[in-house]
């Protein structure tokens, strides 16, 4: 697939919906909205005006077209995670393309131009929630890709977040502390793969661009950009050139956070552009903030995918693993064969060694599908005692975004809810040649 508009072609109809509407505030509600129905297409915003950009939102608010995007079945994206980290491929450099087909310098650069909207009522104003921040690092010149919000403070100027204490923020202390602006391009909209890339935490000395290759199954054509040192994808929508300061800081926020609450956390970097490239008729990405599906499963995904992997090679017996919606990342279930007592609660010390976010983790066994919270409660309902089957490590660290944690620590909360060597308990079941009758029946019922 070689751009975001191929890939929104290849869908299928029932996960695209298109509305006419202001950018700002209704299209985050119809995406909540829908939601709530238990329903996440993507939205295309179209244009009020003839000749306006397109906004889409909610691409990555479903777990199945991720797995589109990686090009494999759902089930399979955790188990063959391990395999894009494996077998990158790096990218290739190209002397043009379609995101240089409009350069705009000096005071055409003007990013009011642009659909950037509010989202939720609290929102300090309108930010960018897709912006990929592509920087090297100042030493090795190793490529990286982030996310970071994007508050717009003037035609040129943002006020942003490095709150994850990623590479991105790694990078900008390093180049500040030698009295440097750190050179970044902020990729909006591009081939959905560089998205997924760009979410995946991996060693600093991995170009992240090899990554991308990986979902796409080739490699991402690059192009150099025309003001700064950075190569962004050929294939990408709208690129903002320019650099991140070394010694300024701005008011960012409040904003939407992934836990449900609005912020003002902020490391309160700016960031300044030189020089916006385009598409002749770019497709403008948004990226649902907040508590969205989106949000969530865009920044889950690959934490997910990495604490799957880790816990597997030593637990070959873990079957599955999901942060489920209401959680927003701290809570995780996983579902395991278990091989001997005391499994379970190994791969719960795993998770939490692992993995920072995760404060409650639930284990059940292979009969449990953690996908569905209903049936987790279940087991926790029926093969769970509190005065046994449970553990707390007090004071571990964990994301300072918890409303609840404490100087930057919380507590682990580890329920085992598998089922003891000898359980005789028989679950109850239909058949599934009859279960097949009732779908058939249920099909031909006139509501
Ligand atoms: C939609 C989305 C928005 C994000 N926004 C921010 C942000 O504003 N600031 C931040 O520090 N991290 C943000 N993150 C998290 C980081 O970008 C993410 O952890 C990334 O993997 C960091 O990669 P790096 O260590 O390679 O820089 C966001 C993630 C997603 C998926």
């Amino acid at each position: 697939m070689a751009s975001l508009q191929q890939f929104l072609d290849s869908l299928p109809a029932d996960q695209v919906f298109r509305i006419r509407s202001p950018i700002d505030y209704v299209p985050t509600a119809v995406v909540m909205e829908l939601e709530k129905q238990g329903r996440s297409p993507v939205i295309i915003v179209e244009p009020e005006q003839p000749g306006g950009m397109p906004v889409v939102i909610n691409l990555f608010g479903d777990r199945s077209r991720i797995a589109r995007i990686a090009g494999v079945e759902l089930d399979q994206l955790f188990p063959q995670w391990g395999r894009f980290l494996d077998t990158p491929i790096k990218p290739r450099m190209v002397k043009d393309g379609p995101v240089h087909e409009v350069v705009l310098e000096g005071a055409k650069a003007d990013c009011t131009t642009l659909p950037i909207s509010k989202h939720f009522a609290e929102d300090g104003g309108r930010y960018v929630s897709s912006g990929v921040f592509v920087a090297k690092d100042p030493d090795t010149g190793v490529r990286n890709l982030s996310f970071a919000r994007m508050l717009m403070k003037a035609p040129n100027r943002f006020s942003i977040n490095l709150g994850s204490r990623g590479d991105l923020w790694e990078h900008q202390g390093r180049a500040a502390a030698r009295g440097k602006n750190l050179e970044v391009a902020v990729v909006i909209g591009a081939q959905p793969a560089v998205y997924l890339a760009a979410s995946a935490k991996v060693a600093m000395t991995i170009d992240e661009y090899d990554l991308a290759g990986g979902f796409l199954g080739k490699p991402v054509d690059l192009v150099k950009c025309k003001t700064v040192d950075i190569e962004v994808p050929a294939e990408s929508e709208i690129v903002l050139e320019g650099e991140i300061l070394a010694d300024e800081h701005e008011d960012e926020g409040p904003v939407a956070e992934y836990t449900g609450y609005s912020s003002r956390r902020s490391t309160r970097n700016v960031f300044c552009m030189k020089t916006m490239t385009r598409r002749q008729k770019p497709i403008y990405l948004d990226i649902t903030p907040g508590l969205s599906s989106e949000h969530l499963t865009l920044a889950g995904i690959a934490r997910q995918a990495r604490d799957y992997t880790r816990i597997k090679e030593m637990i070959p017996g873990l079957k599955a693993i999901h942060f489920p919606r209401s959680g927003n990342s701290f809570h995780c279930y996983m579902s395991m064969k278990k091989m001997a007592e005391g499994e379970a609660r190994r791969a719960l010390m795993m998770l939490f060694g692992v993995d920072p976010y995760v404060k409650l983790g639930v284990v059940v066994d292979e009969d449990v599908d953690v996908f569905n919270e209903a049936e987790v409660l279940w087991a926790v309902a029926t093969r769970f005692q509190a005065d046994t089957d449970m553990f707390v490590v007090p004071k571990v660290l964990c994301n300072m975004l918890d409303p609840t944690s404490v100087n930057g620590t919380n507590a682990k909360l580890g329920i085992d809810a598998t089922v003891p060597k000898g359980w005789q308990e028989q679950r109850a079941t239909i058949d599934p040649e009859v279960l097949a009758q009732a779908r058939t029946l249920i099909a031909g019922l006139k509501s």
